[in-house]
């Protein structure tokens, strides 16, 4: 992406008149990770961005062929997979992989297509001894192997060497299964440029998944995967949060073509609003969020900040069977630190519970996507993993205050404010005069770093 690094105009890449998210960890009291300590302050450029990228058919067609079938996408958590025989169904689009765990451990992925009359061999997931086909009896062993046909006697012209299953690339990364269909694509580990580094020390592998929220929303899958990679929008969206949360010192980063980030500080005021809270504010409406009325009280000279992360911190022991004293910063123990990794996977870092995003078109409509919130809490490492939390699924006119009762009253109003946007988000961009979206340099690099490297896909011969 260095390349695409430009002379930024005068003060083009300088944040808010505000004290930087990076002041904030002056005032911790044990060693920052290093991963937080970096800040790219990249400059991408200022220019438009069409709107058909995200009304037309065409560009989502591009999208199909030059991303979803170019890409590594996560399908699943490991947990999904345990067991030899488990298998599961990834649906992008109109393509299909389904995934299995062989007798002999090995993770595989297949085109999720009979080689007779190419219907579907699997849906959902589930437990299974070789992957038959309902339709005729056509069965192939876990590794892809074909096994037997009924009447194999009319079929002298398919046997063992012709007739496996096509396979998909698939590695794993922090308890995630990735895919990738295309055979001449780099590594997963060389896709993932310093994702990996930066987030092993939170041990996304070490956990489970807490809560599942999948919704339908009614726009396309950019417009929701934008929404939730910039802080920028809390200001007029959610203007609950001022008390508490550092919006206008948010800090954004990218890094190579697929990686980028969002820290945005928890247990500060707004800058733009510091003067309206005192501590005691902050911290009160921090507890409102989760629920908690007439929460703790600061103690003379305590900031919100260290109370909080002093609630949080017994919290993330007891998940992780690790004692974090004098060893997690503040910002790890409360910060939304959002990384993501293109096309459509954003997992958050932390010790305690993070939150990990994925959107994906839902099937080929280029104007409804699924958007799914998983929660991943720690478990002691030595111990077995709890069950991962069934998923609760909200239909494209279901806000999610109808999931209230598992992911908290305060969380769903957050979510629900940002549902409120994204259909008519997409509304807008089809009734554009302008025909064009405007970016902030700074608050929204993410997106036109996003953008940019869409266009190196898109366009890639
Ligand atoms: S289509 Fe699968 S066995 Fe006939
Ligand atoms: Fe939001």
């Amino acid at each position: 992406m260095t390349d695409q690094v430009k002379d930024a105009p005068e003060k083009v890449g300088a944040r808010a008149p505000a004290d930087s998210f990076q002041d904030l960890l002056k005032i911790e009291t044990v060693e920052v990770p290093a991963a937080l300590l970096e800040s790219t302050e990249t400059y991408l450029g200022s220019e438009d961005i069409s709107v058909d990228r995200y009304t037309s058919r065409e560009f989502f067609d591009l999208e199909v062929e030059k991303v979803w079938r170019k890409t590594w996408q996560v399908a699943c958590r490991e947990n999904r997979l345990k067991n030899p025989g488990d298998y599961y169904v990834y649906d992008i689009v109109n393509d299909s992989i389904v995934l299995t765990r062989t007798q002999s451990g090995e993770l595989k992925g297949f085109y999720n297509s009979c080689l007779h009359r190419g219907r579907a061999l699997k849906r959902g997931a589930g437990n299974c001894d070789t992957l038959r086909c309902p339709y005729h009896g056509w069965q192939w062993e876990l590794d892809g192997e074909f096994k037997s046909a009924p009447c194999k006697w009319d079929f002298p012209h398919v046997d063992k060497q012709n007739a496996r299953l096509p396979e998909v690339r698939v590695d794993t990364w922090g308890g995630w299964v990735f895919i990738n269909m295309d055979e001449r694509a780099p590594s997963l580990k060389e896709y993932m440029g310093v994702l990996p580094s930066h987030m092993d020390q939170w041990k996304h592998e070490q956990r489970y998944v807490s809560l599942h929220i999948e919704k339908v929303i009614a726009c396309n899958w950019k417009v929701a995967f934008e929404a939730f990679i910039e802080s920028y929008h809390a200001i007029a969206t959610h203007p609950q949060l001022m008390p508490f949360q550092g919006i206008d010192n948010s800090q954004y980063d990218v890094w190579g073509d697929h990686v980028s980030r969002t820290i945005s500080a928890y247990g500060v005021a707004n800058p733009s609003h510091a003067d309206l809270y005192t501590e005691q504010q902050t911290l009160d409406a921090m507890m409102a969020l989760i629920g908690v009325e007439n929460g703790p009280k600061l103690a003379p000279g305590q900031t919100a900040r260290e109370m909080y992360a002093a609630l949080n911190l017994p919290v993330a022991n007891e998940q992780a069977g690790e004692d974090f004293a004098g060893r997690a910063t503040m910002s790890e123990l409360m910060d939304s630190t959002l990384y993501s990794l293109f096309p459509n996977f954003a997992p958050w870092a932390g010790h305690g519970t993070v939150i990990t995003y994925r959107h994906r078109p839902n099937g080929d409509d280029v104007d409804s996507c699924i958007m799914e919130i998983f929660l991943l809490t720690r478990y002691p490492e030595g111990s077995e993993s709890p069950p991962d939390a069934a998923t609760f699924r909200l239909g494209i006119d279901q806000p999610f205050s109808e999931a209230a009762e598992v992911m908290g009253a305060g969380f769903a109003n957050v979510f629900n404010q940002d549902g409120a946007n994204l259909p008519q988000v997409q509304k807008g961009l089809k009734a554009s005069k302008k025909g064009a979206v405007t970016l902030g340099n700074y608050q929204e690099v993410r997106i036109r770093h996003f953008h940019q490297t869409l266009d190196k896909y898109i366009y890639a011969r």
